[in-house]
């Protein structure tokens, strides 16, 4: 029997999805931990579908109701923390709010181990020029309220989903065939993709040797490409030629503002900053050579990722 209850936020979705997969099946890890899956709605099919894991219980829990937090962390040895980007004028603090409960009560519960979802903070990394990437910003701030706490902790920074190739990034028919990435970065702005689901190959490589990994972020992406090598990609997956075209920035911002402004304001932001300073600043290279080298373990490419979606 495990002796150790390990809680995943954001069970029902993909990170924390991909981590309960992991502790249910992992023959090692399996046998230490069992997992307790926080969902909003017990009821919801996302979330009846992980009872009948082996070792998963769910437990009802909302990162907004902090006293619904006690109920998730009582008795519990570790845990997975990932919170959501909503993209309206309270993101930042909605989501700082939630970072924080959670933290603060892992703590109060007895907790050994947190292992938390984080980004680098884009203000800092860009001197203050890109000042509203609020997704990534209250990510590296709760990061840095759990280092305050009297916790263990561990976190992963992600690159871009290869996941976004289905909504921001989807590569479209143009009526000829063939089919196009459209935004308005320079097509030789490189990404680090990295399929969220992969998640569990770092989280995996934490709970090997949790001492080891104290404090430390691993900063995990799959591949680095251009825009032109990502269309290149998805030709040779596909088979059908793509092509990267970059939009002029005024007609990329007013398509993304009739979706959602506060999204469109973050994103027109994070963009930019991608193209000067990239994903995680400066140094990103070096930063994700380990996890381009598999060093953590085999992660997906863009080209085995694109091969089952159909465009
Ligand atoms: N897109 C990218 O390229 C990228 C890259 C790096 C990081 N990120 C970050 O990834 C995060 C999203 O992660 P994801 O894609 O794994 O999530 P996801 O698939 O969108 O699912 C969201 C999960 O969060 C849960 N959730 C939402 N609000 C909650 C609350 N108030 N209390 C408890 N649980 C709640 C949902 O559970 P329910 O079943 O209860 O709804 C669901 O399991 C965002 O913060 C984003 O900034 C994105």
């Amino acid at each position: 029997m495990p002796s150790k209850v390990f809680v995943v936020f954001g069970a029902t979705g993909q990170q924390g999805g991909a981590v309960v997969k992991l502790l249910t099946s992992d023959p090692v890890l399996s046998q230490e931990y069992s997992v307790r899956a926080v969902v909003r709605d017990p009821s919801k099919p996302a979330a009846v579908a992980l009872k009948n894991l082996p070792g998963c219980e769910i437990v009802q829990a909302d990162l907004d109701d902090k006293v619904s937090l006690y109920r998730a962390f009582e008795g519990a040895h570790s845990a997975f923390l990932v919170t959501n980007s909503i993209f309206d004028e309270h993101l930042y603090e909605r989501e700082y709010a939630q970072g924080q409960a959670a933290a603060d009560v892992a703590v109060e519960a007895g907790l050994k181990y947190l292992i938390f979802s984080t980004l680098p903070s884009v203000r800092k990394l860009s001197s203050n020029r890109y000042t509203k990437v609020w997704q990534f910003d209250v990510k590296y701030e709760i990061e840095q309220y759990i280092r305050g706490l009297p916790i263990s902790s561990a976190f992963i920074a992600m690159g871009c989903f290869m996941q976004n190739l289905t909504n921001a990034l989807k590569p479209r028919p143009v009526g000829d065939g063939t089919l196009e990435i459209a935004t308005s970065m320079p097509p030789d702005t490189k990404l680090l993709m990295i399929d969220a689901t992969d998640i569990s190959v770092f989280v995996a490589a934490i709970l090997r040797e949790p001492d080891a990994c104290q404090g430390k972020i691993i900063h995990a992406a799959a591949e680095l490409r251009s825009l032109d090598e990502l269309a290149q990609t998805v030709s040779l997956a596909t088979g059908k030629t793509t092509r990267y075209r970059q939009l002029p920035a005024t007609a990329f911002r007013t398509f993304m503002e009739d979706m959602n402004p506060t999204f469109a304001e973050d994103s027109m932001e994070m963009l930019g900053y991608y193209q000067e300073f990239g994903c995680f600043g400066p140094n990103m290279e070096e930063l994700v050579q380990p996890s381009i080298d598999r060093e953590y373990g085999a992660l997906r490419s863009v080209q085995e990722y694109v091969k089952e979606l159909d465009f």
